[in-house]
Formats: C-alpha cells, sequence, structure tokens
C-alpha cells in the first residue's frame, strides 16, 4: 500500500472513536436516559402455552404502596393496528405462547413492580399445545413467498440413478443473546412521544409505533445513540415497545423504563427457528456436481408466518446444471421467530457445506479441490455475471496459510494422547445487500468541520467510527474534521441496516450526499452551506450478482474419552471489497467466527415440550462461546476490487463470518473423529452415543 493510499480515511487503522465514551461509561444507552422521576414497567407473562386468560385478580398488587397502575387485557389500551399478532399487545385474552405479555404492573421502582407482579393472580385456560418442530407436522404448510420453491434444471434426473449425498441436517432454536437486553424508555408530552431505545433502527420503530398506536411519524421521536448488540432481534419493533408506550400512557407526565429480565428476553426478544434440511447431491466421479437439492422444514408462531430463506446460498454457492430448493413451515405455539446473525446463511451453509464434506469424503477428492472444481463462472440460477467472486482464491490462500498440505483425508488418524485431532474446512457467503432510500444531510459548519448526519446507528460495530471514515472519504477532507450524527430520528430518514447492509447503504448514502454537497458548494464552502441527498441508484444492482465469500479454516481436538470438543485453531479468508476500517473489519469477522463455533458446540435453547416452554433462560443454561472456548482465531482478506457493488467498492461483512464456520468445525470433528454429527450443537452425548453405535458395529 502506497502512503498516499494508507492515509486516506477509508481503510485507515483508526480506534474507535466512541471508545473513551465507553469504556469511562460516558456512553448513555437507552435504559441510563437521565429523566426527571421514572416509572417503571414490570410485564407479567403467560405460563400456558397456548389458551385464554379467563379471570385477573390484581386486587392486592394495586394496594400496595407504589404501584401506579396494572395494566391488563381489560380494559385494554385500544391500539389503531391490530394486524401483527406479536405487536397487539393486551389486545385479547388469547395466549400464542409461554411467555407471552398478559399484563404490567407500572410502579415507582423496579423491585415494587416485580413483587406487585407476583401479587397478580392469573387464571389461564390452557388448550393443547405444540411446540415441536417435525416433518411429518401435520399442519406443515408451502408458505406463500416467490422464493419457497425453486427448480432450475431437472434435479431429480440429475441425482439418478443415486445421489452421492443424501443427508438430513438439524439445527436448534437459537437466540441471539444480545448483552444490552431490549429496553424502552418512553415518554408522552402533549401528543408527541419520545422513546430511548435499544433498537438496530430508530425510523423502523418509529414507523412501526407510528402505525401501531395511530400516529402521524413526525409525533413518534427516538433516539438511541449507543446499543449494546442485537443480531438481528432488535431489528424489528416486539411487544415490549408497545407495552411501554401503553404504561407511559397510563401514568401522564411521567417516562417509564422498560428492562426485559434475561428471563424475558428469551421469549419476547425473538430467536432463530429450528432447522430440518435434506440435502442431496449427485456428482459424477471426478465431482462435477450434476444436481443439488436442498428441502427445508422450520417452524413459525401459529399466528404470525415469518420466513428466513435457509436455501437462499444454495442456489448460488455452485455450479450444477439443476439446483432445487424447497421450505415448509410447521405452525406451533412458539415465540416469534425473526432474524438472528445471517437468519438464512448461516444454518443454510452449515448444511450445504457439511454435505459438500460428505460428499469429498465419498469420492475422495480433496475438499478444497471439489470446491474449486465446482466454482461458477456465473450464478447457476440466474445466470448473472458475478459483480466479483473470489472464494478460490480464499480457499488458496486460507490453504496456505492454515497449512492444509499434505493432509491426510482418512479420519481418524492423529491421535495425541487422549486427543483425537483432525482438521475441517467450509465455504462462505453472503449478500451484498443495498437498501435504497436514505437520506443524509452534509453541513459546514463554522469551526472548519463538515457535520454529516444520518439516521443510521451502532449496534457496537464500530460505526461511529467507520462512518465517520466513510463520511470523510467521500467530502475529500481527514476524519477530524467530520463530525458525525447518527442514531436519532431527528436526522434524516435511514433504513434498518439488517443484512449487513450498514456500511453499503449508508456509505452509498454519504457519497451520493457529500456528492452532491461539492457540486452545490464547491471544496470550500461557508459555514451554514448544507445539502441533503440521498445515493443514486445504481444500476448494476440488476445486471450483476453481488456477494461476499470467505473460506473457513478449523482445527479441533476431541477427547476419545468423554467426548469434549475443543477448538485450538480457526483461521478465515475472506473477500470483502473494500475494507473501511481494518481493525473494525477483523473485530466483526472473528465475531462472526465465534458465533460459528458457538453455533456448532454450544447454543440451543431447550424446550420443554409437555409445558411448551423453555427452560434454557439464562445465559449459563444458554451458553453463547466464551473467551475459555476461543483458541488461535484469525481472519484476513485477500485484496478485492468490486467496481460495481457501491461508490466504496465494500461488500458487508457483520454476517459473513458466522456463514460457513459451524461446518467448518463439523468437518473437523469428523476428521477428527470419524463421526459425522448432523445435528448441531455437537455435544459430547452425540459423539459418545455415535462411539458406541460404531463399535457395537464393528
Ligand atoms: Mo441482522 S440478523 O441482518 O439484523
Amino acid at each position: 500500500m502506497s502512503d498516499a493510499i494508507a492515509t486516506r480515511p477509508l481503510g485507515a487503522d483508526v480506534g474507535r472513536l466512541d471508545g473513551p465514551r465507553k469504556v469511562t461509561g460516558a456512553a448513555i444507552y437507552a435504559y441510563e436516559h437521565p429523566l426527571t422521576d421514572p416509572a417503571y414497567v414490570f410485564p407479567l407473562l403467560s405460563t400456558a402455552a397456548r389458551g385464554r386468560v379467563v379471570g385477573i385478580d390484581a386486587a392486592e398488587a394495586q394496594r400496595l404502596p407504589g404501584v401506579l397502575a396494572v395494566l391488563t387485557h381489560e380494559p385494554a389500551p385500544k391500539l389503531a393496528d391490530t394486524s401483527n399478532p406479536e405487536l397487539a399487545v393486551l389486545q385479547s385474552p388469547a395466549i400464542h405462547f409461554r411467555g407471552q405479555i398478559v399484563g404490567a404492573v407500572v410502579a415507582e421502582s423496579l423491585e415494587i413492580g416485580a413483587h406487585a407482579a407476583a401479587l397478580v393472580c392469573i387464571e389461564e385456560q390452557a388448550s393443547e399445545h405444540d411446540v415441536v418442530l417435525r416433518v411429518d407436522h401435520p399442519d406443515v404448510f408451502k408458505p406463500d413467498d416467490d422464493e419457497t420453491d425453486t427448480a432450475h434444471g431437472d434435479a431429480e434426473a440429475g441425482l439418478c440413478p443415486a445421489a452421492t449425498v443424501d443427508a438430513t441436517y438439524t439445527t436448534p432454536h437459537q437466540h441471539q443473546g444480545a448483552m444490552e437486553p431490549h429496553t424502552s424508555v418512553a415518554l408522552w408530552s402533549d401528543d408527541t412521544l419520545r422513546l430511548y431505545e435499544s433498537t438496530q433502527s430508530v425510523h423502523g420503530v418509529r414507523e412501526t409505533i407510528a402505525e401501531v398506536f395511530g400516529l402521524r411519524a413526525e409525533q413518534v421521536e427516538v433516539t438511541a445513540p449507543f446499543v449494546g448488540g442485537g443480531f438481528g432481534s432488535k431489528g424489528e419493533v416486539h411487544a415490549n415497545t408497545v407495552l411501554a408506550v401503553m404504561a407511559a400512557r397510563a401514568v401522564p407526565g411521567r417516562p417509564v423504563k422498560l428492562a426485559l429480565t434475561r428471563r424475558q428476553v428469551f421469549t419476547l426478544g425473538s430467536h432463530r427457528t429450528p432447522t430440518i434440511q435434506r440435502v442431496r447431491l449427485g456428482a459424477d466421479a471426478s465431482g462435477g456436481l450434476l444436481a443439488i437439492t436442498h428441502d427445508v422444514w422450520a417452524h413459525t408462531s401459529r399466528v404470525q408466518v415469518y420466513i428466513d430463506q435457509i436455501a437462499a446460498a444454495t442456489r448460488m454457492m455452485y455450479a450444477a446444471p439443476s439446483i432445487a430448493t424447497t421450505h415448509r413451515l410447521a405452525p406451533l405455539d412458539v415465540p416469534f421467530p425473526s432474524w438472528m446473525r445471517a437468519p438464512s446463511e448461516a444454518p443454510g451453509m452449515y448444511a450445504l457445506e457439511c454435505a459438500i464434506d460428505e460428499l469429498a469424503v465419498a469420492l475422495r477428492i480433496d475438499a478444497i479441490e471439489l470446491r474449486i472444481h465446482n466454482d461458477p463462472p456465473a450464478d447457476p440460477v440466474s445466470g448473472k455475471p458475478w459483480s466479483s467472486r473470489n472464494l478460490v482464491a480464499c480457499l488458496r490462500q486460507g490453504a496456505e496459510r492454515f497449512g492444509w498440505a499434505g493432509r491426510d483425508p482418512a479420519p481418524r488418524r492423529r491421535r495425541d494422547g487422549r486427543w483425537l485431532a483432525g482438521t475441517g474446512v467450509a465455504g462462505s457467503t453472503y449478500p451484498v445487500f443495498h437498501t435504497p432510500g436514505s437520506q443524509a444531510r452534509v453541513e459546514f459548519r463554522a469551526d472548519g468541520r463538515y457535520e454529516v448526519s444520518i439516521g443510521a446507528m451502532d449496534v457496537g460495530t464500530g460505526t461511529w467510527t467507520s462512518l465517520a471514515q466513510v463520511a470523510a472519504e467521500a467530502l475529500g477532507v481527514p476524519l477530524e474534521r467530520v463530525a458525525l450524527q447518527i442514531g436519532d430520528t431527528a436526522l434524516p430518514y435511514s433504513h434498518v441496516p439488517g443484512g449487513s447492509a450498514g456500511i453499503t447503504s449508508w456509505g452509498a448514502t454519504l457519497f451520493g450526499a457529500a456528492r452532491a454537497f461539492r457540486d452545490r458548494h464547491g471544496d470550500d464552502p461557508a459555514p451554514g452551506d448544507a445539502v441533503t441527498a440521498g445515493a443514486p441508484d445504481n444500476p448494476a444492482e440488476d445486471a450483476y450478482a453481488m456477494h461476499a465469500f470467505g473460506a473457513h479454516f478449523a482445527e479441533v481436538r476431541v477427547d476419545a474419552d468423554t467426548g469434549e470438543v475443543r477448538v485450538p485453531r480457526m483461521l478465515g479468508v475472506f473477500a470483502i471489497g473494500r475494507v473501511v476500517n481494518p481493525r473494525t473489519a477483523r473485530s466483526q469477522l472473528i465475531g462472526g467466527m465465534t458465533f460459528g463455533l458457538s453455533m456448532a458446540l454450544h447454543e440451543e435453547v431447550v424446550m420443554d415440550a409437555a409445558l411448551g416452554a423453555i427452560v434454557t433462560t439464562d445465559l449459563a443454561g444458554y451458553h453463547i462461546a466464551a473467551n475459555a472456548d476461543v483458541g488461535d482465531i484469525d481472519a484476513a482478506w485477500i485484496d478485492e476490487i468490486d467496481p460495481h457493488v457501491n461508490a466504496m467498492g465494500t461488500k458487508g461483512i457483520g454476517e459473513l463470518g458466522i456463514v460457513g464456520s459451524a461446518a467448518a468445525i463439523a468437518n473437523a470433528v469428523f476428521h477428527a473423529t470419524g463421526i459425522r454429527v448432523r445435528d448441531l450443537p455437537i455435544t459430547p452425548d452425540k459423539l459418545l452415543r455415535a462411539r458406541v453405535e460404531l463399535s457395537a458395529r464393528a
């Protein structure tokens, strides 16, 4: 890299601009906004998984000093729009899952609220419930969605006479587990509602809450300068926000605070649906794929359809003359599923990349060479050219750095005392999403700095820093001359940054606004000069298939006696276009890989089928990989120039790290042990049971 490029804002290794505020506690999160005389909301949750509330006795709670109001469905504060059953809080006595909001106490303190909540008697009439996903569930249906079933070529013929791989993989109900719980602080003044919210989208909250309460959008002001993680769970509005707004109406003039407890987050904060995935691969003897089929079953709430396009990556990952995918949903009495950490690709690519590994084993072809052999020159289904596709470079560079050469593909060959050792590889991909319609404002100030405003937000990934770098680049000024404003609906409209589209969408918007500003005011503006603008359309978006890629490598050690799996080494090599900030980029990628490790070995929401209850409702029972679980982990990227994606040449990176990483570990576990666990997470009991079965057969 030349010095001239290194000193440009885009690509500079800049530490977090908000770091000092965060480590000194000066960064204000939703619950902490200093407000006079707040009241506290404590939700009451259903204990039946399905049924109705038939009686409520709140008399004792209401007599408790410090209790300001008890909210229940009778009388319920009427909502203007009840079309989304998740947000139709207290609008009927119906219970759709265990842990649903059936009431709330508003009190002078959180402690009084919690105590009073325990004094409210709620009588429920339970109906028969079902929370177990299965392929032969009688209510399984084909969702009404264009992408549900796709067929390219004649897949069944390609699988003839027999599929080389025909395997079924399952992933469990998972939970996003953000550190900061879902939190809303609500305050009505006259006709205006102010919300301090832990959200991934201030404008999304404004729009949804305005609809639900029958307000004009401008009547809802939302502020979220700092957010302690979301992982999709805060991308859409959930019931807690509606309840907080209702509660604020019940105590006029006072702000109310509602932070879900960890237990409550597990049912009200959404989750990733469990999946059952059958993958069939037909191939010729040299490993050329002839057909790929991917059939997916997932669950949804009985009262609302939610779909993750779990087979989406299967339709573009490898070249095959025929590719067919199907998707079915089982309506169950479960909490509402939503987005979580690469909602579609993370579970889908776990299955596909394990199946590819099984094919490599079956055909005795190196797992990397098999992938390279099937790398498609253009999008196999649409036929569109790639804006850039560098999976092969990622695989080759990763193999070199990881030390793949000379790997004995036969399983269970390396033993070190009681430890069985193995290595695995998997591919990764994630679409380059761009949500159009955002706006940004650029104003030149008297202090010589450019104030750049956009209703973007920082969920903890480093947006305060990376977006300021993009703005400086777009304006052609050093980073110090940019004053970035984000995290408030008072700023120009911005879409939710889901799908790793934050920097690509906001950045393109900032480039559009900067260009408009420079066209109007030149590079020597006067104080007060300002322009609000968005990004021009990108005609390449329809012409090219745009995706990021990567290759994951993992080394595992499995205790031959206990089945404990350790991961001493993980390496990811990615093709992500231009890198805005190598420090925050690496941090995001290894964070995603850690989530992949977590998905492979740890994360599982356990449901008690008899009660319809989630029993893992804390971060001890629901373990997310911690420092002690992670060994030597590293992420690198190749030099990639993509001239088509956007003005910066960037691809999203937030979710890419997780996609495929669980498969790399599962493939390494097979290599170490000879045992193929197709049911995540890979826990010791599954390895031990398989070992017993293996030795019984031997
Ligand atoms: Mo993210 S799971 O796309 O909000």
